[in-house]
């Protein structure tokens, strides 16, 4: 047995989707590097035309490599279907395509990812379906939102980049009121502390790029449904031809069996950072949704069994020296987009370009933050000196 649904996710993600002994006891699964898979004689091979063959026929629909990481995954937020996907951009892509047509209406929310903005306004409407983009603490107001034609609503909670929390079930029980589905991008949530399927959501994405491949290493991602919304991810994906590489859904499960022990440390080193930074008089706003600080601190109480390492903050005006002086000279936090690998990041920009719904208008900087593993001594010592450069630039 490799999964007990009466385990907790910390012993399911050790444990789910590794079969040893079909693999000499193996610990880890072989990688199978494989295009074509040959069947053994005419009548399997009969079978394996059938839709429904639960074996391997080619590798662009399925290998031992890709289901490997697909159980596990699945397991880890009991679902039935888990597609892996070539990147967490193409999860939402793909997700998108195979719940709209020509003519239906999606309502996203404004903090959404801004490649997936970039999707909904280019190729979306294109093809015909309209994108309408609603302010994320909206919660069970988004009813007022739905049309005859809007068909998906799609949500991430917290928004990765200015971290507001979504009201979850309360926008699930709106869109199921009204026959619609709603989506959510969980990257930061993980299947270890917001189990969307747990609060009625229909498709559940995760880029496990971030934490679950844990190394910045590997782009790739997931979709997960159940009955008919998973069977639907798998053949929309498989139609547009997406797979995964055998080395990447290796890495990714590998990954899997470390997730908790390095996201509780990067949760934690990041709210150690987060406190800190909070009293720095340079810190205009911290946006964490896990410090009582935050507007949507009680949902995410309500909702969520630990956090992330990902954070934001708004840094009153510098001067682009000044800036110059913070970022020129950190030496742990790297300057680089992604997060949830064992390293630190940290990215500035300014989200007024990408809002309609809720217009960004805090004057400042907002800056992001991904804690990674270092100490978290040593990465507030690496601001300290930040901030030290950035004051001594204060009166020149
Ligand atoms: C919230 C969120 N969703 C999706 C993605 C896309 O993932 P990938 O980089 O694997 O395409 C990202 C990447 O930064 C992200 O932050």
């Amino acid at each position: 047995m490799t999964d007990d649904p009466d385990w907790t996710p910390a012993t399911r993600l050790v444990h789910a989707g590794r079969h040893p002994q079909d693999h000499y006891g193996a610990v880890n699964p072989p990688v199978y590097r494989a295009s074509t898979i040959l069947q053994p004689d005419l009548a399997t091979w009969r079978e394996a035309t059938k839709p429904d063959f639960p074996g391997y026929r080619y590798g662009l629909l399925a290998t031992p490599s890709s289901r490997a990481f697909e159980e596990g995954m699945a397991a880890l937020y009991g679902a039935e279907h888990c597609v892996a996907v070539s990147s967490g951009l193409a999860m939402i892509t793909i997700a998108m395509l195979a719940f709209t047509q020509s003519g239906d209406d999606i309502l996203v929310t404004d903090s959404a990812y801004e490649p997936t903005r970039t999707f909904c306004d280019g190729i979306l409407q294109k093809f015909g379906v309209s994108t309408r983009y609603y302010d994320p603490r909206i919660g069970a107001g988004i009813a007022d939102l739905i049309r005859p034609n809007t068909k998906l609503i799609f949500t991430e909670s917290p928004g990765s980049l200015t971290l507001e929390l979504q009201d979850i079930p309360a926008i699930v029980q709106a869109a199921h009121a009204a026959g619609v589905k709603v989506a959510i991008d969980n990257t930061w949530g993980t299947a270890l502390h917001f189990n969307p399927f747990h609060h009625g959501v229909d498709i559940v994405l995760e880029a496990t790029s971030k934490y679950v491949a844990g190394h910045s290493d590997v782009i790739l991602g997931v979709m997960l449904g159940n009955g008919a919304v998973g069977r639907k991810l798998f053949v929309t994906a498989k139609q547009l031809g997406v797979c995964c590489g055998a080395d990447d859904l290796y890495l990714a499960q590998r990954g899997l069996r470390t997730l908790k022990v390095r996201l509780d440390r990067s949760a934690e080193s990041g709210l150690k950072v987060a406190r800190w930074l909070e009293h720095r008089p340079e810190v205009k706003r911290l946006l964490h949704p896990a410090l009582p600080s935050h507007p949507d601190h009680a949902l995410w109480r309500r909702d969520f069994a630990g956090a992330a390492g990902l954070f934001s903050i708004v840094l009153h005006p510098l001067r682009h020296e000044q800036l110059g002086a913070f970022f020129d000279g950190l030496r742990l936090w790297g300057l680089g987009v992604s997060w949830g690998g064992y390293e630190s990041l940290v990215i500035i920009t300014d989200p007024s370009h990408v809002r309609t719904a809720v217009l960004w208008t805090e004057t400042g900087h907002l800056v992001r933050f991904h804690a990674g593993l270092e100490d978290p001594d040593d990465l507030i010592a690496d601001l300290d000196a930040a901030f030290a450069r950035v004051a001594a630039l204060a009166g020149s």
